[in-house]
């Protein structure tokens, strides 16, 4: 079984996604066993204990910088000894050294169709109130591989949701955490966990 350690710093409804997959069975290989919040009130924490996940809390201003926050996740997930850590709405910066331990280990949704909407300061509701006012008629969202470059790693899963006229970011944010976020993180971890994705030349296939 591979050990499955989500990264969360909000509501934590990616992480209801995948705590319902897997009590569905569908998480493949792997169980959740640690849920790591960058935030003491992170109402995600209270899923995690709800459902007997053993819950950490590492503030990011408990640390003097990025370094060495970066230095005590490194640490602890290796603690945990995580096969694979999942980015389920964490909005802390991490450095370099975390993904050189965790090389194509670690997978992040972000709620946009990268490349659009995507990199340093898109995310959450930014990056729905960049898609509406750009006017795109479709979004949606992509699960990567976190790498070194912001929202730059292997593209694992996408799924397009279309944008309404009167949409708010707030509307579009629930739309495409609905109809795609929630569907597409547990299937590309379920597709992880059972060993059907191969990274060739910084880009992710799905083995069939
Ligand atoms: C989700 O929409 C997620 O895609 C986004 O934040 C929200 C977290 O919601 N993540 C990012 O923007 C990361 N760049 P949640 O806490 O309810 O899962």
């Amino acid at each position: 079984m591979k050990n499955i350690v989500v990264l969360v710093s909000g509501g934590g409804t990616n992480l209801q996604a995948l705590i319902d997959a897997q009590h569905r069975g569908e998480l493949g290989n792997g169980r959740i066993t640690c849920v790591i919040a960058s935030k003491a009130d992170a109402y995600a924490l209270e899923r995690a204990k709800k459902n007997g996940i053993r819950t950490v809390t590492l503030v990011r201003r408990d640390y003097p910088d990025v370094a060495a926050y970066s230095e005590a996740m490194t640490r602890l997930l290796q603690d945990e000894k995580a096969d694979l850590v999942v980015y389920a709405g964490f909005m802390t910066i991490l450095d370099e050294q975390v993904c050189s331990a965790f090389p194509y280990k670690m997978i992040n949704v972000h709620p946009a169709l990268i490349p659009s909407f995507c990199g340093k300061g898109f995310y959450g509701l930014h990056v729905h109130e960049a898609a509406l006012e750009k006017g795109v008629k479709l979004s949606g969202a992509t699960v990567h591989f976190v790498t070194e470059e912001c929202d730059g790693g292997p593209i694992i899963l996408q799924k397009a949701v279309e944008v309404k006229s009167g949409d708010t970011p707030e509307t579009l944010q629930k739309r495409i955490m609905e109809e795609a976020e929630w569907k597409i993180l547990p299937k590309a971890v379920q597709l992880f966990c059972d060993d059907k994705i191969e990274v060739v030349d910084g880009k992710a296939y799905i083995l069939e």
